[in-house]
């Protein structure tokens, strides 16, 4: 018998263990640009929860999450609008500390755009992005993205964080949904 998500999958576009062995790397290098300072992954619910579970386990350096989670209007067609409302704030001020975003997609741009706007008038010391996917070529709104896990094409994805309808998070790999089986 066919898993459920089967039946939604065109072709898988990052199989499991490429996507470890880049999160890997991404820990590797955040731990070097970060040793010594007071490190805070702030993961956006509830796409970016995997990666930052897994991304967590390969920093060799201390650091402490928090969570925020937002909701964009709009998402029934499957775009942000660019109006983003707080669902839940951050449980602790972030002034003074270096701040990583971690995201599991940077689409349109508008969600980050609103976020990082909203979180540097919290003065931070330093705020930057870790994304682990990147669909540069959907971009509205120009957001510095510091470190990409990978460069995608314009293709619905999901698995790894990511939905479709609510369900299928759980995957350990990105994959491309069937044409036809989502209104674009
Ligand atoms: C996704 C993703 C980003 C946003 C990116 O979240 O996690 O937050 O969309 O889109 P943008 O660049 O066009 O603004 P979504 O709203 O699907 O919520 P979810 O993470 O809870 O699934």
């Amino acid at each position: 018998m066919n898993a459920p998500w089967e039946t939604y999958l065109a072709e898988k576009l990052i199989d499991e263990e490429p996507l470890q062995a880049r999160i890997k790397e991404l820990g590797a290098q955040i731990s070097a640009d970060y040793r010594g300072k007071d490190l805070l992954l702030l993961c956006i619910l509830k796409g970016g929860v995997l990666f930052l579970t897994d991304l967590m386990r390969h920093l060799s350096i201390p650091h402490e999450i928090d969570f925020l989670a937002v909701s964009s209007y709009g998402k029934e067609v499957r775009e942000s609008t660019g109006v983003v409302r707080i669902l839940k704030d951050l449980d602790d001020p972030i002034d003074g500390r270096h701040v990583l975003i971690v995201e599991d997609i940077v689409d349109t741009g508008h969600t980050l755009d609103y976020i990082t706007r909203n979180l540097r008038s919290r003065q931070p010391a330093s705020l930057k992005i870790c994304t682990l996917l990147d669909k540069a070529e959907r971009r509205q709104v120009d957001i510095p993205v510091d470190y990409v896990g990978f460069a995608i094409p314009d293709k619905f994805v999901f698995g790894y964080g990511l939905d479709l309808d609510e369900k299928f998070r759980h995957l350990p790999f990105i994959g491309v949904v069937k044409q036809g089986l989502v209104v674009e």
